[in-house]
């Protein structure tokens, strides 16, 4: 209701047809004086009618309790739907090749989910890309992002994983045979400030999506971001997929692992086949602006300090960097070795696939690298800070073992951090370079 009357309003703003009005009345009033005063009744009634509607509330005819939460944000106003939205996702999702696919791609105008979306189009995949644009961080990023994935032929459907009527007309409107799934809460820290967000997107948005695939007919092969950091408090090194996970060290952690449960059992129930891939430490041009490399470039360049994190007893603390040319490619070996979903009508009909793989460089770089690597690439100082490694959610080292996605998905990084940093200096010094700011 609220929108239609603001699309009104925008229609037919007051401004615009200031100048004509007396004109139409006097014309009116000369010779027809009856309509000339109806008229002016009904000016004063719409007048009336607008400045109500400025007065109340903001949200007040559709706010609920929930929608203070903001992650479920865009699901207070429907901003999809109609023929010309329908004829975006059509031609979005139209597969240019004759051996290609048709892929809902979740999180599209996040960092993985655009570089992803990117290399499917190019091979001649119908891609169609959902974001629900939220403001974990500055949405101009994904906005920029979005225009490059326009420019590539790729629509976003600015939507939310936890909308059950959207997924369910996207899948009316298109047979994926695919979907990698990357929207998610991402961050460890900012789980203690928003929790219910976890949940949200991870859990509650995660199941919703499944059950969407699980209806579809015929059900879509599922390819998910899970996170290294499901290996938690593990000290053994690398990290292998047999290894335990039951000790996550963050909220962030704890919904992945929960995801992977969850996907244990919509494989084990309805047929679907379901990968997860475990990221670790993703980096690269278009990257989120909450990650290490990525602020510590911003404030090398502003002069302002670094902290260098160490662990318990003057510990290295390090990450796996993977750059992601190397992480698209195992998404796309995952989405190609994918078998097809088994079940059928809502129901399992036999036995599907259901994998899980690290998707890491094995080979951990200590964060005090790090920050000498952007140093050479900035050619600017950094004033280090050495800091003890926070207890809440960050766990000190991560080395994946890769040996199964090499064997199974011929997944094979090529970029070291200091090639890839490279990569990211550029990109981060001419995006940022000419008149945007990167403070957050
Ligand atoms: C790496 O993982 C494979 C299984 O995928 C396992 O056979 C191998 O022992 C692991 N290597 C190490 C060093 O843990």
């Amino acid at each position: 209701m609220k929108q239609i009357s603001a699309n009104h309003l925008d229609d037919d703003s007051p401004g615009k047809f200031k100048p004509e009005k007396p004109h139409l009345i006097n014309r009116f009033r000369h010779h027809y004086p009856y309509l000339a005063k109806l008229t002016v009744w009904t000016f004063l009634f719409l007048g009336l009618i607008l400045v109500l509607f400025f007065q109340s509330p903001p949200n007040s005819s559709y706010s609920s309790p929930i929608s203070s939460d903001p992650s479920r944000r865009s699901l207070k106003t429907r901003s999809w739907g109609g023929p010309v939205w329908e004829k975006r996702v059509k031609s979005s999702a139209r597969i240019r090749s004759r051996t290609g696919v048709s892929v809902l791609v979740t999180g599209a105008a996040g960092f993985v989910g655009t570089h992803v979306s990117v290399a499917l189009k190019r091979r001649g995949d119908g891609v169609l890309g959902l974001d629900n644009f939220n403001d974990y961080y500055d949405p101009s990023l994904k906005r920029a992002r979005q225009a490059l994935l326009e420019r590539t032929g790729i629509y976003v459907v600015e939507g939310d994983i936890n909308d059950a009527a959207l997924l369910k007309k996207l899948f009316e409107l298109i047979t994926f045979s695919h979907v990698v799934h990357l929207a998610a809460q991402a961050g460890v820290r900012y789980a203690m400030v928003n929790p219910g967000s976890y949940v949200n997107s991870n859990v509650a948005g995660f199941v919703n999506l499944l059950e969407a695939c699980k209806n579809a007919n015929p059900q879509p092969a599922v390819v998910w971001a899970s996170s290294s950091s499901v290996y938690g408090l593990n000290t053994k090194v690398p990290f292998s997929e047999k290894d335990r996970t039951d000790q996550p060290a963050s909220l962030y952690a704890a919904t992945k692992k929960a995801g992977e449960e969850i996907a244990h059992t919509y494989n084990h129930i309805y047929g679907l086949s379901l990968t997860g891939l475990r990221f670790f430490t993703v980096y690269g041009p278009w990257g989120r602006p909450d990650m290490a490399y990525f602020f510590f470039t911003r404030d090398i360049l502003k002069g302002k300090t670094v902290p260098v994190f160490e662990g318990a007893n003057h510990g290295t603390v390090a990450r796996d960097f993977t750059y992601i040319d190397d992480i698209v490619k195992g998404c796309l070996g995952a989405l190609d070795t994918a078998e097809k979903s088994t079940g059928s009508g809502g129901k399992k009909r036999g036995p599907a696939q259901l994998r899980v793989f690290n998707l890491g460089n094995t080979s951990p770089v200590p964060v005090s690298s790090l920050v000498g690597i952007l140093e050479r690439l900035l050619k600017v100082k950094a004033k280090r800070v050495v800091m003890k490694l926070p207890r809440n959610g960050d766990v000190p080292f991560t080395h994946a073992n890769i040996s199964l996605a090499r064997r199974e998905l011929g997944y094979k990084p090529t970029t070291d951090l200091q090639t890839g940093l490279k990569k990211f200096v550029r990109w981060y010094l001419s995006y940022y370079g000419s008149s945007r700011k990167s403070d957050q």
